[in-house]
């Protein structure tokens, strides 16, 4: 039987702590599904299809053979219904400086409580992007601060051109 996992999160944008997360994860599932999912407590800068553009792109760009084992997709509902539906018993998260822990505690028994087949495993992010956050990267970016190093470089080109807009919209 071929292990799925979903990677979901929100994405927005993609970060180098994330890549790093689904460059570990391809290696350990046959399958592995990254998933746009709809976080209602953040407000989206990208849209959905942006964000998934992003993701695919770093994916194809940076990933070899490997890309090939994974998926990426988009959901608005349950995380735990998506599983279920793709057949995939593994939720991926990473964990970062202990911040995140209490949250993903609690999703991670939240899922549990809705569905006992599906199980939700943590990988430690990488020393390096431990600090590494989309919502700090997007405050830099709009002030105008260099994320270099911390988002792949296609992205950073797509976070210079979203605050332009942004600029230009507020210019008008
Ligand atoms: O990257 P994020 O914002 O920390 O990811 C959180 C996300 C999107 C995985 C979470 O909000 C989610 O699972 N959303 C889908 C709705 C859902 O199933 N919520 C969990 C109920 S406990």
């Amino acid at each position: 039987m071929k292990t799925i996992a979903v990677y979901p999160g929100s994405f927005d944008p993609i970060t180098n702590g994330h890549l790093d997360i689904i460059e570990r994860g391809v290696k350990m599932f046959d399958e592995l599904i990254v998933l746009v999912a709809f976080n209602p407590k953040k407000p989206a800068l990208f849209t959905v299809t942006e964000r998934q553009e992003m993701i695919h792109g770093v994916i194809t760009s940076q990933l070899g053979a490997e890309g090939g084992r994974i998926r990426v997709d988009s959901y608005s509902g349950l995380l735990i219904n998506y599983a279920q539906d793709n057949n995939a018993g593994i939720i991926l998260r990473g964990l970062r400086a202990v911040s995140d822990f209490e949250y993903e505690f609690q999703m991670a028994l939240m899922n549990r409580k809705m569905s006992r087949e599906v199980e939700t495993v943590f990988l430690m992010t990488g020393y390096k992007w431990f600090y590494t956050a989309s919502n700090m990267i997007k405050e830099a970016a709009s002030f105008g601060g260099s994320v270099s190093g911390l988002v792949p470089e296609s992205v950073e080109k797509e976070l210079l051109k979203k605050y332009a807009e942004k600029r230009e919209d507020v210019c008008l």
